[in-house]
């Protein structure tokens, strides 16, 4: 297994290295259990804000909206533990690891980078530059639509959830402050919806550009957050 540093030290011998070892199992693994608990949360949530109208036959007989609850919470708690255990892993894993919570914002070059990317996807730049892990727009993209906004949703979901598992409850003790601080339970639930167009935004940007530089930035991504391994091509 090749790390960077072994990468760099080949490349100085003039051996060509086509791949790498880049995300560990815990990140892949992560990446793919977080992308299903969110798309049950994201669903289901939407139902929440917007129920169905009427439901046919007995009151009694029905529990449709008690299964959509359900699912919303227990997909919640999966994406809860493994915000956890990836926070974990940003402290034990490696330099990749760690790119989703810490941004190299004084350094210009990276900045400069950054806009470059921006450039690359617009379709202004013809030649698209290499990394090992993300690109530093994926980096700034990801810092702030996933790590601050994913704090966000699992700091006002935990509140509402206070308020259904009452007064004195952890939820409540940990996170009942939310609800004042935003103004109020209706406001928590509005930006808690809004959270959730704003994560589906970022999701579809983030599968466009995966698939996007899949195909035209040389080096591979998908199979990468697969298998671990990112192929670079001539
Ligand atoms: C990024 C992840 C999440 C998304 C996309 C999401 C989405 C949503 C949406 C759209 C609603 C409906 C809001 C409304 O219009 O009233 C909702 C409600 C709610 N969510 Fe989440 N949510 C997420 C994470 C969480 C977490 C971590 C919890 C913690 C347990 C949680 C607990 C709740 C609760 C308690 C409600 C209100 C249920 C009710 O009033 O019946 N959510 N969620
Ligand atoms: C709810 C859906 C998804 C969310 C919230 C999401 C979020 C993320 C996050 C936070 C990362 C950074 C991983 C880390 O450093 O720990 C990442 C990486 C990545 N994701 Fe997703 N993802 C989602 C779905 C997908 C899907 C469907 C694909 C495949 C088409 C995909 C492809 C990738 C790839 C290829 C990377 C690595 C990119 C690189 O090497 O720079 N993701 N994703």
């Amino acid at each position: 297994m090749l790390s960077q540093q072994d990468m760099l030290e080949a490349e100085r011998h003039g051996r060509q290295v086509r791949s790498i070892y880049v995300y560990e199992a815990p990140v892949r693994l992560w990446h793919w259990i977080n992308a299903l608990a969110l798309t049950v949360l994201a669903v289901t949530g939407y139902f929440i804000g917007q129920p169905p109208p009427t439901m046919p036959g007995e009151a009694s007989d029905n529990f449709l909206f008690g299964y959509i609850r359900f699912a919303h919470f227990a997909a919640a708690y999966i994406f809860a533990v493994g915000i956890l255990g990836r926070i974990y892993w940003a402290f034990v894993g490696n330099h990749h690891a760690k790119q989703i919570y810490l941004l190299p914002i004084t350094n210009a070059q990276w900045w400069s980078e950054v806009f470059y990317e921006l450039r690359w996807y617009l379709f202004i730049e013809k030649t698209p530059k290499k990394y090992v892990g993300h690109n530093p727009m994926a980096q700034l993209m990801m810092f702030f639509f996933f790590t601050l906004l994913a704090t966000g949703m699992l700091f006002t979901g935990f509140a509402l959830y206070g308020e259904g598992a009452g007064l004195g409850s952890w939820q409540d003790r940990l996170f009942g402050w939310v609800i004042p601080a935003l103004g109020g339970s209706m406001q928590t639930h509005s930006l808690h919806r809004l959270g959730m167009w704003i994560m589906m935004t970022f999701v579809m940007m983030h599968v466009y550009a995966a698939i996007r530089e899949d195909i035209m930035s040389r080096q591979s991504l998908i199979s990468t957050m697969i298998s671990g391994w990112r192929m670079f091509k001539d």
